[in-house]
């Protein structure tokens, strides 16, 4: 080992109670469990604490849809999202739930400390108020036009036509994502946490990763730099700019009926979910220090604490991670993070993830068809030390681990295990017939080491994939399967393939953090204890092996096409987690593209007129199809409509419904259809004609 031993805690981002974990929250924490893996191979003593993030409106009004307490619906979420997890070999020491006395008791303590130095202003402020659901709404549950370009139908922060951020209160014709219902403005009190105090502590510990100076150790040598700078150079630009713009007070507190804890002193309101989320990530260290003696909470948080801190999260949250949390640590007398590592977002065949495409996909579900290492490996393969977005290429996903995982390096031990238990009785040889090649290996080991530390696993696993070529052209060369049948060549093939399972074993070794389970399986065959970087000291000998058994299988492209299949269907989809919205809106939130904006004068070129069913039939030969006469107000329209596999025909007669009345009359296969009529949902039975209050009369238009 290089270095002496580091004590290191490290975080993932706390995720959202309120839906499930996705491929693409796992790029952060294979991401931060390989770093945290190398740590702990490399003898350092690192631990990683998680915890489900369980405070704010959209959990509260999931528990309301499903009729539990929105306690219930989080404990729920953290047992699901800790199987995922465990099931992708996330090697946490503690995932708790930012939902815990340890969490109330700290956020209090901040909050006290920040109100007794001064730093909390308090301020009425306007905001848009839900009349019918009686809660003000965060902004991503206003949607409107947007006012810059116009594009219908966008958020109350920002605009995904054309990238505008604003106000909700300057969206055109908004409405509630909740009631439907035109929100209206109303008054509040608010507490808010003076940012632009702490601009000093902040730009201090940017440039040192501490908030002070560091005393130079004499008076001529230079304070030495960080070994990770505390954020990343996009992101130190990031920060520029907004210091450039000067910083923000911040709106820390929420009015009731929020989930989350009530502020002390101020009933009726509650700490914004942003305030105690970071602050769950002592709050989990703090847990994890009840259970273990040999822990000490102030060793890890105190102001000169000698431990390292990294918190790992997605670029989207940086200005969280970088001046409000060190803001509120330097507040209340705790120590800085050591740095914050920001990675891009994943994409999926190179398009954001969609549920039309099938590409929203839930771990479990990926659990379901595939191995999880499969998915760990691929990430490294793609990740680096930047925050660019990486892009999980199904095609590439399958060639990859095959080729590298299955073809390279699992077929170094099959080509040469066979022959140490036919041959040998199952011992390696006593010697190396070429240490200078172990010793390669051994010395690209450091140079493998900094790719890890600085988060290029992409690096990484180059270099130790020309390795595995290295030692697949030794075998090649070496050729044990002619030299077997040749006499007096028998200690040769026993030198050669003793030779490569050590190899072998370096590469595994090297690869431990990304593919530990290969790594267990490899340590069961080889007979030894858990690989570390100190086995690199010397080679394997004379030891039994176990036989060898198949440690790795190819991905079948077949077992792809069913996950993605799975992904697409409609038992798969994610929860909006949008509440009680009504079921046309929460479509919304997780549907397909939007077609492309049209004008007024094409909608109203759109006749909509409410129709009785007056007679249905099934379509002889067409299983999705039934046949329907419509009364329009006298006139009668045979119209053939895709809802068989939500109604009986029975059960529509007498049915208002809507119908655009004015599409050309189409020749289809069963006949002419005069119109259509109207439904939505995702489809099957989940199929919903659009009715119309009974004082409707047929013939009435649709406005
Ligand atoms: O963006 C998110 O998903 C948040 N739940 C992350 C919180 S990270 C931390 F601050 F707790
Ligand atoms: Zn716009």
């Amino acid at each position: 080992m290089s270095d002496s031993r580091r004590t290191i805690l490290v975080t993932s981002a706390l995720p959202y109670a309120n839906g499930p974990i996705h491929i693409g929250h796992l790029v952060e924490y294979i991401q931060t469990d390989i770093w945290v893996r190398f740590q702990r191979l490399r003898g350092h003593q690192c631990y990683y604490v998680c915890a489900d993030d369980a405070h704010g409106t959209p959990v509260m009004l999931r528990a309301e849809q499903e009729g539990i307490t929105p306690e219930v619906l989080v404990a729920r979420m953290r047992e699901e999202h800790y199987a995922d997890f465990r099931d992708f070999s996330i090697s946490f020491d503690n995932y708790h739930t930012t939902h815990s006395e340890e969490n109330r008791v700290l956020s209090e303590y901040i909050y006290e400390r920040l109100r007794a130095d001064g730093h909390i202003a308090v301020r009425t402020i306007r905001q848009a108020f839900d009349p019918v659901k009686n809660l003000f709404l965060p902004d991503r549950f206003i949607r409107g036009e947007c006012p810059r370009c116009g594009a219908r139908d966008q958020y109350g922060d920002s605009c995904e036509a054309c990238g505008a951020t604003y106000g909700p209160t300057d969206l055109k014709n908004p409405l509630s994502v909740l009631s439907g219902e035109a929100p209206v403005a109303r008054e509040s009190e608010h507490y808010f946490m003076k940012l632009h105090d702490f601009t000093d502590p902040l730009r201090q510990w940017l440039r040192w990763g501490e908030f002070k100076e560091p005393t130079p150790a004499s008076s001529d040598s230079l304070p030495l730099l960080p070994m990770h700078p505390p954020v990343q150079p996009e992101i130190a630009h990031k920060l520029d700019e907004w210091f450039g713009t000067g910083l923000q007070d911040w709106d820390i507190s929420r009015d009731a009926p929020y989930f989350g804890f009530q502020i002390p002193g101020a009933p009726g309101k509650y700490f914004y979910v942003w305030l105690d989320a970071p602050i769950g990530y002592m709050a989990s260290f703090r847990n994890l220090c009840s259970r273990r003696s040999d822990l000490n909470f102030d060793a890890f948080w105190g102001r000169q604490s000698e431990a390292e801190l990294y918190h790992f999260i997605g670029k989207d949250i940086a200005y969280f991670h970088t001046l409000f949390w060190p803001a509120l640590l330097y507040a209340s007398g705790f120590r800085a993070p050591t740095a914050v590592f920001c990675h891009g977002f994943l994409t999926v065949n190179g398009e954001k993830m969609s549920k039309s495409r099938g590409t929203f996909i839930k771990a479990r579900t990926y659990l379901e068809h595939l191995e999880p290492e499969y998915l760990r490996y691929y990430f490294a393969a793609k990740l680096g030390a930047g925050i660019e977005d990486i892009d999980l290429k199904l095609d590439d996903f399958v060639a990859r681990v095959n080729a590298d995982l299955v073809g390279k390096v699992v077929n170094i031990a099959s080509r040469c295990a066979g022959f140490i238990s036919r041959n040998f009785d199952g011992h390696l040889a006593v010697q190396l017939p070429q240490p200078a090649l172990f010793d390669e290996f051994v010395g690209v080991g450091e140079k493998i080491a900094e790719c890890y530390e600085r988060r290029e696993f992409a690096k990484a696993a180059r270099e130790i994939m020309a390795l595995a070529d290295r030692a697949n052209q030794y075998i090649d060369h070496a050729k044990p399967w002619v030299r077997i049948k040749e006499p007096d060549r028998a200690a040769e093939v026993h030198g050669v393939c003793t030779q490569g399972l050590n190899l072998f074993r370096i590469l595994i070794l090297y690869l431990k953090p990304v593919v530990p389970l290969l790594a267990r399986k490899v340590e069961a065959f080889l007979r030894v204890p858990p690989l570390s970087w100190d086995d690199l000291k010397g080679p394997l000998l004379s030891q039994r092996i176990n036989p060898f058994e198949p440690l790795a299988r190819r991905v079948e492209p077949s077992r792809v096409r069913a996950l993605l299949a799975s992904a697409a269907s409609p038992a798969d989809q994610p929860n909006s987690g949008f509440g009680t919205a009504p079921a046309k809106i929460q479509e919304a939130a997780v549907a397909e593209p939007l077609l492309p904006s049209i004008t007024y004068e094409d909608f109203a070129k759109v006749d909509l007129r409410v129709a009785r069913i007056t007679a249905a039939e099934y379509v002889e030969g067409a299983d999705k199809l039934l046949r329907l006469v419509l009364d329009v107000g006298g006139e009668s329209r045979t119209v053939v409509a895709g809802i068989r596999s939500a109604y009986d025909p029975d059960a529509l007669i007498g049915r208002l419904t809507v119908m655009v009345a004015n599409l050309l009359p189409r020749k289809m296969r069963f006949g002419i259809s005069e119109g259509m009529v109207l439904a939505a949902g995702p489809g099957g039975r989940d199929l919903w004609l659009l009715s119309t209050d009974e004082g409707a009369q047929p013939g009435m238009r649709v406005k």
